[in-house]
């Protein structure tokens, strides 16, 4: 396949077409956002650390039986996968309160929740990615029922695999984002998996590895991403 013209440009990412119909190719930038776009800024190298980072995620995820948009990395920050139809859905997956969950049931940040919380985004930047449950993904027709079944069961193997995976590391998955997609009447994971739609907590320090150092201008944004790097030995 052949790289074409820009499909898509997200905040973090371009899509371009190829000349196969059902491949595209993903660019990840250095740009970053934050407060639904009203922080801007560069990680300087973050394109080149999340695509490793995300293409070991999603290797990891598919070895372990998740399907996956996952074709293969073309070079620094440039990966091939399978073209989706993106259900307008993002799913947050929680293990330790942080971020929204605190500000929204008072939670201090670090409270260990009894299981994991899974929560439900409507992806419309107009209306601010509202919150939703699965009343809502039913009548707006978002995703069918059997869709939405198969994406919370992914998502909290996705946890449980990637939990287990971190704490050899000596790292704590706090909560992350998934996005799913539609491909040949399957529904598989997409988008990406890096420190931008994570929170990576290091466990025995609680040092924050992820984008709250530049939501937050903690220092050391680009330095906790290639730790992150590190201890995944890429
Ligand atoms: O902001 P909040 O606490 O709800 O975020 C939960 C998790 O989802 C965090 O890891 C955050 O990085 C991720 N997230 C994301 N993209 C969004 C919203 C949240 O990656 N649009």
């Amino acid at each position: 396949y052949q790289m074409k013209g820009l499909l898509y440009e997200g905040k973090a990412k371009k899509i371009y077409e190829t000349d196969v119909d059902d491949i595209v190719i993903i660019e990840y930038k250095d740009d970053a956002t934050a407060f639904d776009g009203t922080k801007r800024g560069i990680i300087n190298e973050k394109g080149i650390v999340n695509n490793k980072i995300s293409n070991h995620f999603f290797k990891l995820l598919e070895s372990k039986g998740i399907p996956t948009h996952f074709i293969e990395q073309i070079d620094e920050r440039r990966t091939a996968v399978k073209k989706v139809e993106i259900i307008p859905v993002e799913v947050i997956v929680r293990n330790i309160a942080a971020g929204s969950l605190c500000k929204r049931l008072g939670l201090e940040e670090g409270t260990a929740l009894k299981r994991p919380v899974l929560e439900f985004c409507y992806k419309n930047d107009a209306l601010h990615d509202p919150q939703i449950n699965e009343y809502h993904i039913l009548a707006l027709e978002l995703a069918t029922e059997e869709e939405i079944n198969k994406v919370k069961e992914y998502s909290f193997k996705i946890n449980q695999i990637l939990r287990e995976y971190l704490k050899e590391v000596n790292i704590d998955l706090v909560d992350f984002k998934l996005e799913f997609g539609r491909y040949k009447s399957s529904i598989i994971l997409a988008d990406e998996i890096s420190p931008d739609t994570c929170r990576f907590w290091d466990m025995n320090t609680k040092e924050k590895l992820d984008k709250d150092r530049f939501r937050r201008d903690l220092g050391n944004v680009e330095e906790a991403y290639k730790e992150v790097l590190k201890r995944l030995g890429l």
